[in-house]
């Protein structure tokens, strides 16, 4: 009986090891592949597809085709090879595969897989969207933590509200230790099939860089798993990029260079006003981790503003998407609060992980929400932007649309919010003992957001 309790023990402790083991292992590569992603490139007509499979799975190729109703896909697919490299990241050696799809016809849908030999991914399929001055695209703040329990829902939960979406921007902190193989695999997880499918943009933020020789440095992670357009400023090219979409023209920046280093700063700035001061797009948007405005209370806002706000007023930039703040924040540079009738951005300030942070209820805030997961489905027909903000469980939370007139001037309205209560609660605390409020900020934090919605009523 004795023997055979010990030996029972002796199995659970291997069994729990094992587990243990495959918990820890399960985002390393293998030889099938995995961190399929969907990049767009500088042309309409042009894809990227990037994967990732272990050193031993050998010459990766794209089986790729028109996509029809037919399931004998394999046998009418054409056949070509990858460019693949062997890239040492921080924590593994795993050999990543590029595929550019040129030539594409607007209006079809492509069926493609990737892989070699017995390890192919499944036939994912994308779409060319037709060029008709409408599309619709979902903006995330922050993932950054436990991407796989608790950020999958907010992505999942903006695919499933969303019919069509062109593709998906990412505005940086997508992981929180952005060494850590374990953490790209999380939001790989989370985003599924859907990153296969539809093209992500992905944004730099601070947690995407890592420390080297004591000094930040981009992750290695980042030029081998995205294949965005290498279109940005000598030596910025990974994280800084533009691409023209429609009528509108979106710029990428890397505002944690900008805080590290001036000249890079100078050069991104110079680089976007080249950008704006040659735009023949309707629309201009623009993404960038660190937001112009602060939308916390021991935070102050940060240098990108000196550099990038003069710029945004200057050239009329309609929309510029942010994170870092873990809140909610919607409004106007602080001239235009209230106004019908404006000249310059509106600033997004958004979150869609469970890191949660309060807010300061700064004056630029024209709509506010606190302890929030998030999404945003941004719709441009033509002459109008509409951005849909919903909660991670499906509720709408916020809603705004912007028309542009023949003359340029631009028109503000806030549409059917007044019947949604802004959530301004902050109970809890996560994610870091510095954002313990305690029970004297608390009361504090409330009699701010009394204030805030007093003086709202007022506009
Ligand atoms: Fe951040």
């Amino acid at each position: 009986m004795k023997n055979t309790a010990a030996f029972l023990l002796i199995m659970l402790s291997v069994v729990l090891e094992v587990q243990a083991q495959t918990h820890e292992d399960r985002y390393r590569p293998t030889d099938w592949p995995d961190h399929v992603i969907l990049n767009l490139t500088e042309e309409g007509n042009e894809r990227t597809i990037t994967w990732r499979t272990d050193t031993s799975a050998g010459p990766q190729s794209v089986q790729w085709l028109v996509a029809d109703a037919s399931s004998n896909l394999e046998e009418k697919a054409k056949t070509a090879a990858a460019h693949s490299e062997m890239i040492q990241t921080e924590e593994v050696l795993a050999q990543y595969s590029t595929y550019h799809f040129k030539g594409l016809t607007a209006g079809i849908t492509y069926a493609y897989r990737v892989g070699a030999k017995e390890h192919w991914s499944e036939w994912y399929q994308f779409n060319i969207p037709h060029e008709d001055q409408a599309f619709t695209f979902l903006y995330f703040g922050d993932a950054q933590n436990d991407m796989r329990d608790l950020w999958s829902r907010c992505i999942r939960k903006a695919t499933d509200l969303s019919e069509e979406v062109d593709f998906m921007l990412h505005a940086g902190d997508m992981v929180d230790f952005a060494s850590a193989n374990r953490e790209w695999g999380e939001w790989f997880f989370g985003g599924g099939w859907m990153f296969a499918s539809t093209p992500q943009v992905p944004v730099a933020g601070n947690h995407e860089y890592v420390r080297k020789n004591g000094q930040p440095a981009l992750n290695h992670y980042w030029r081998a798993s995205f294949t965005v357009p290498l279109n940005g400023p000598a030596g910025l090219e990974e994280t800084v990029y533009y691409f023209d979409y429609e009528n509108v023209r979106f710029i990428v920046l890397d505002s944690r260079d900008m805080l590290i280093d001036d000249e890079h700063a100078k050069r991104q700035a110079h680089w976007l006003e080249t950008l704006l001061k040659n735009n023949d797009q309707k629309w201009t948007i623009i993404s960038h981790h660190h937001p112009i405005y602060s939308a916390r209370a021991n935070r102050g806002d940060y240098k990108v503003r000196a550099w990038l706000e003069p710029l945004y007023d200057k050239y009329g930039v309609d929309l510029v998407l942010q994170g870092h703040h873990h809140s909610f924040a919607r409004g106007r540079g602080e001239k235009e609060v209230g106004k019908e009738m404006f000249s310059g951005p509106v600033y997004y300030v958004s979150n869609s992980g469970p890191k949660m942070y309060d807010t300061n209820f700064a004056p630029w805030m024209e709509r506010v929400g606190t302890d929030v997961q998030l999404f945003h489905q941004v719709k441009v027909v033509d002459n109008t932007i509409e951005v849909l903000t919903y909660l991670v469980n499906g509720e709408l939370y916020d809603h705004i649309k912007l028309t542009k007139r023949a003359n340029g001037d631009k028109e503000f309205h806030e549409i059917a919010i007044e019947g949604i209560k802004e959530r301004l609660d902050f109970s809890h605390a996560s994610y870091g003992a510095d954002i313990d409020l305690g029970e004297e900020n608390r009361k504090r934090f409330k009699k701010m957001a009394e204030e805030y919605l007093r003086k709202r009523q007022k506009r």
